[in-house]
């Protein structure tokens, strides 16, 4: 088999890009191409992300994103196409995916494969990490025990525990209740804050696009169809400037944004996630 080419830099700890230098970017794609048999998925698609940038990704179902961020992950081969990367990399899936015959302290522990670390050094980090998505208390919890958000919230702390210079989301609140899921907005936000990791998001939402992201792309036939930076401070209300996006970011997935859905979610339909 071919070997995966992945270039990796050290960006595990990174701070936020500034604002007028050239910055060395986190993520770069150039004319990268992945296609099985036939199906020519990604087609020459370029993308660049920058250290501590958060990035989130729209695309109708089937457009190729998972396919995309399991390439940056470096779960699928890249024949001997360039990809870099952050050497750290952590991923969150639409489901939490934790072992259930480990407690959740153990899940989290998951990330920290460093020989070095005494067993009791390797919890103190997974308690810091579940503290930090407040489940302090649910260290010896077994999985099947946890709520869908704190499953989530368990997700995120095995991902960040290793303190990725790259963190991958794919649609990793797409099954939660909007009342749990604008919390976990909030947690990510604040996780993103405090650790800066480069972030791709995918969604199906783009609310939660427009409410998390520095940048939003849309992925189709291949390639980053077109982009929108989002300047609008954080927390964002669905203001007029946040409504025009949303009709913008629509109309790239060729859905027409109804007149009266102010302050309203919007997420156009979801598919299968590959696992
Ligand atoms: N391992 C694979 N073998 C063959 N085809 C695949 C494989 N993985 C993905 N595909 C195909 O690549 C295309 C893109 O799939 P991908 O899962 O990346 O889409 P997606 O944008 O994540 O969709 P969704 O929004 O439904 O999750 C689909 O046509 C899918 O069938
Ligand atoms: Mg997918």
């Amino acid at each position: 088999m071919v070997q995966p080419r992945i270039r990796r830099r050290a960006f595990d700890t990174v701070s936020p890009a500034p604002a007028a230098a050239p910055v060395t970017p986190a993520v770069k794609l150039t004319g990268f191409v992945r296609q099985f048999g036939q199906n020519r998925v990604i087609d020459g698609l370029d993308l660049s992300i920058a250290p501590g940038e958060f990035v989130a990704l729209l695309g109708a179902s089937g457009s190729g994103k998972t396919t995309l961020l399991r390439t940056l992950a470096g779960l699928d081969p890249v024949g001997d196409q360039d990809v870099t990367t952050p050497s750290t990399r952590a991923v969150v899936f639409q489901d939490a995916r934790l072992l259930p015959w480990k407690k959740v302290w153990r899940n989290v522990a998951l990330g920290l494969k460093d020989p070095g670390f005494r067993k009791g050094a390797v919890r103190a980090r997974a308690e810091a990490a579940l503290k930090e998505v407040g489940l302090g208390h649910r260290l010896d919890a077994w999985p099947s025990t946890l709520s869908g958000g704190e499953a989530q919230r368990t997700a995120l702390a095995r991902a960040l525990v290793r303190e990725p210079g790259l963190l991958l989301l794919d649609e990793p609140f797409a099954a939660l209740d909007a009342l749990t899921r604008l919390k976990m907005h909030d947690l990510v936000l604040n996780l993103w804050h405090e650790h800066r990791p480069a972030v791709l998001l995918v969604t199906h939402d783009v609310d939660e696009a427009i409410a998390l992201a520095d940048r939003v792309l849309v992925l189709n036939k291949g390639r980053i169809a077109a982009e929108e930076k989002i300047t609008l401070e954080r927390p964002r209300a669905p203001d007029a400037r946040f409504q025009a996006i949303r009709r913008r970011l629509l109309g790239h997935l060729g859905v027409e944004a109804p007149a009266s859905h102010e302050g309203a979610l919007i997420a156009f339909p979801t598919g299968e996630a590959v696992q």
